[in-house]
């Protein structure tokens, strides 16, 4: 179905993730047909100094620098007919005068979205502000879009929640994880839960490990600002990162709904054993090349401080401690300036009982793998070991491939599908409160500060001392020796 008309507000309108992902979405949405009921936007920032036609210059410029095939006369029409701005500062009686006007104006039912795309610290008076004028309720339904980071430890996201639901109802909050609308992350629901033939293999008899990771070729960019006081830890692992092992790890929901979605993820959560100090390595990359080209270490970097001890790089062991996992390991491993981008989930299975190829071949490397691949070359491929043709007997690890490039034509933007999702009320693949504080509390003992940062240079794959946690041999009492 459609949804609804309504109004989309935009904190930040101005800001670079409004431009770089929220105005294409919404563009993207209305060329495709998804907002024929009527969906009007409203860019709100502090910049006093622009007006109506400047922000629909802006959001032009955003569409067309994500979109450049975007059709001119139509993305014009769009623009002037859809697209409005307000600035506002400490007050906010202009903006419900401005909203209560623009609705009026076009007939709408009074239904708002409310989209904080702003940086950590404006969350909280911004929440605030719209309860002081009634905003988190209006004519229709109002639903208020929080991006991440949600808090910055267990502490800060508590507050947060709290102050959030002094306003707004859970059921009215989105809180983005973009990780959860790629089209990949998805299918691992449809994969695991369609295709009965994985889901009887999907536990610790037949499962030897599961190993993630989220590897960047980029370093900080232009947002050591934000990025000095968050880390790979935050910034990664409490929000993708984690998101993917718990789709990976759920047991199977009694509906797709988001209810019964999100109670099965925050199972996976809570049953997450406190994590040890030796399951944890962090690091810094230090200088280095990619691509045969130098780059600069961390501390190097604009905005940076000489002697940062904020880490690009974290690998951890999770061990979960229910039924289906016990004594199965979960690698997870993020790192900014690594040699090249790639998020795969790694499904290693146990060997086979007995290995009857030990003369051909050491037993080691064979397993059944199922990799997923998440980002580039989207798909998933599963190894087996295969007889290569001819005499003598030998062995080949070969895979059965599945490729979205060679299926599918486009796949949509994170951001297009959430937003899509919001509009029809949605929540299933938004975060809920329980998530983000039950994942804080796990991460809580990592967050201090005082852990080591081991240095590895630009382009390789973390430091040494990672290698130590993804090759331990498995606990005793694990159960998988
Ligand atoms: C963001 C992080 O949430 O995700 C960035 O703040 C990171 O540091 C980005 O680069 C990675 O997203 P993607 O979609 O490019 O894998």
């Amino acid at each position: 179905h459609e949804p609804d008309p309504s109004l989309f507000v935009i904190f930040g309108a101005t800001g670079d993730l409004s431009r770089r992902k929220i105005l294409p979405a919404l563009w993207q949405l209305h060329a495709q047909g998804f907002t024929k009921q009527g969906l009007y936007v409203l860019g709100v920032t502090r910049d006093d100094n622009i007006e109506d036609d400047a922000f629909r210059q802006i959001t032009l410029e955003a569409v067309r620098g994500a979109d450049p095939n975007a059709d001119a006369a139509a993305l014009q029409e769009w623009v002037s007919k859809y697209v409005y701005f307000q600035d506002v500062d400490e007050d906010y009686a202009p903006l419900v005068e401005r909203i209560t006007a623009l609705e009026q104006e076009h007939s709408l039912p009074g239904n708002r979205t409310f989209y904080l795309s702003l940086p950590p610290g404006a969350f909280p008076p911004t929440v605030e502000k719209l309860g002081a004028v009634g905003l988190n309720h209006g004519p229709g339904w109002t639903r208020l879009v929080i991006e991440k980071p949600f808090g910055r430890d267990l502490a800060s996201a508590r507050a947060l929640n709290d102050l959030v639901h002094r306003c707004f109802d859970e059921s009215q909050i989105y809180r983005i994880d973009h990780y959860l609308g790629k089209e990949t992350v998805q299918n691992l629901i449809v994969f695991r839960f369609a295709n009965a033939m994985f889901e009887s293999l999907w536990d610790r008899d037949r499962i030897e490990s599961v190993t993630i990771t989220v590897a960047e070729e980029l370093g900080v960019e232009k947002r050591a600002g934000y990025y000095e006081s968050a880390g790979a830890l935050r910034d990664m692992v409490q929000s993708h990162l984690t998101q993917l092992l718990t789709l990976v790890a759920m047991d199977v929901p009694s509906g797709l709904d988001a209810a019964a979605i999100r109670a099965e993820k925050i199972k996976v959560l809570r049953s997450i054993r406190p994590i040890s100090p030796e399951d944890a390595v962090l690091g810094q990359y230090e200088p280095g090349q990619i691509d045969g080209k130098d780059v600069a270490g961390y501390r190097e970097e604009p905005g940076v401080a000489p002697d940062s001890r904020t880490e690009t790089f974290a690998a951890l062991t999770l061990h979960l401690e229910n039924w289906r996992w016990q004594g199965v390991p979960f690698y997870l491993r993020t790192g900014k300036r690594m040699p090249r981008r790639l998020t795969e989930i790694e499904i290693k299975f146990r060997r086979a009982p007995v290995w009857m190829f030990r003369s051909v071949v050491a037993d080691e490397l064979h397993r059944n793998t199922l990799l997923v691949t998440l980002q580039p070359n989207e798909g998933f491929s599963l190894f087996f070991d295969v007889k290569a043709p001819g005499e003598p007997f030998r062995l080949r690890r070969l895979p059965l491939h599945f490729s979205y490039d060679e299926e599918f034509a486009v796949l949509p933007e994170a951001y297009q599908t959430l937003i899509l999702d919001l509009l029809l009320g949605d929540q299933t693949l938004f975060v809920h409160a329980d998530e983000v504080e039950t994942s804080w509390a796990l991460y809580a003992p990592l967050l201090d500060g005082r852990r080591a940062v081991y240095p590895y240079p630009a382009g390789t794959w973390g430091p040494i001392e990672a290698e130590l946690i993804s090759s331990r041999a498995p606990l005793p009492g694990d159960g998988s020796a």
